[in-house]
């Protein structure tokens, strides 16, 4: 097994060049791709930011460890389009089956990742064709919201029902989640607004960790704390696997939960919970 990175430096040291030409094309090239010949390799690449040049590059290494007869088993702990996978308008693009028939076209053997959105359930599973191993952060986050506030009665929720594959182990509940139509926005933003986050269960007095698969635009997150602390929630805290904290809502989550993390699947402020034993143990030795 060998392992290529352009920029996975905390668990392979990098060794693939990503430059461009002057006219804005990416140059890829893997320096060792000689030991990659006829073997097992393991690509790490974190996919985000830039996440569209970023899947072209994942698409020119594939290829070039395809011709020389490599097995490729992808790492990337956060999927980007994976939220893609439903359409609302007719003649929406299914952009998480673009990507995956993309990855596996271009010869991914597997896909590690962690907290696929459209996959909802740990483990092995297949998608537009990929074969895709997903892993859970979720009890590495309740064990940092236990031990970080010493809070030994905490109650796991998800904000919305989508989520709730993160909270059932601990006999957590399901927060319900309306969003509106397409905002008119600025033109070229895609987005649905938050409406509302609804809940049929009662939180008053209690300790409650809202725990999400990702915190993005803060929308949701901070509708679902605002309904549990009107709820009477005594301390409220938001963990999430991937954080982008768009929209400052890290500072505005801040202001209304009392206490805000993630993981570091994609580095950010707030990231306190370390991914890569996960990776670690589902990855084959290195040879
Ligand atoms: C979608 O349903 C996901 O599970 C998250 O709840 C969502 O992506 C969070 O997005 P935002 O932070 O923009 O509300």
């Amino acid at each position: 097994m060998y392992l290529v990175s352009p920029n996975f430096s905390d668990l392979s040291a990098p060794n693939i060049e990503i430059k461009l030409f002057p006219d804005g094309d990416s140059y890829a090239r893997i320096n060792d791709i000689s030991k990659c010949q006829g073997e097992d390799v393991v690509l790490f690449h974190r996919l985000y930011p830039k996440q569209n040049s970023a899947i072209f590059n994942v698409a020119q290494m594939l290829h070039t460890l395809k011709r020389v007869g490599a097995r490729v088993t992808l790492v990337s702990p956060y999927l980007p389009y994976a939220r893609q996978d439903k359409t609302f308008l007719m003649g929406e693009s299914l952009s998480a089956q673009v990507l995956c028939k993309l990855l596996a076209d271009f010869g991914t053997v597997k896909l590690v990742t962690v907290d696929c959105h459209f996959l909802k359930k740990e483990g092995e599973s297949e998608y537009s064709n990929l074969k895709i191993h997903n892993i859970s952060a979720g009890r590495l986050l309740v064990e940092h919201a236990r031990m970080k506030l010493g809070l030994e009665h905490l109650e796991v929720i998800s904000p919305d029902q989508g989520a709730n594959y993160l909270v059932s182990e601990f006999g957590g509940k399901s927060m319900s989640k309306v969003r509106g139509a397409y905002d008119a926005g600025n033109g070229e933003e895609a987005y649905r607004s938050v409406q509302k986050v609804e809940r049929e269960f009662d939180v008053e007095g209690k300790n409650i960790l809202i725990l999400d698969d990702m915190i993005s635009t803060g929308g949701t997150m901070l509708k679902a704390v605002d309904n549990v602390k009107k709820g009477g929630a005594k301390k409220v805290i938001c963990a999430a696997t991937h954080g982008f904290f768009l929209n400052d809502s890290l500072p505005k989550l801040k202001m209304v939960a009392d206490g805000v993390f993630t993981t570091n699947s994609i580095p950010n402020e707030a990231a306190e919970v370390d991914i890569n034993p996960l990776l670690k143990a589902v990855m084959p030795e290195k040879s």
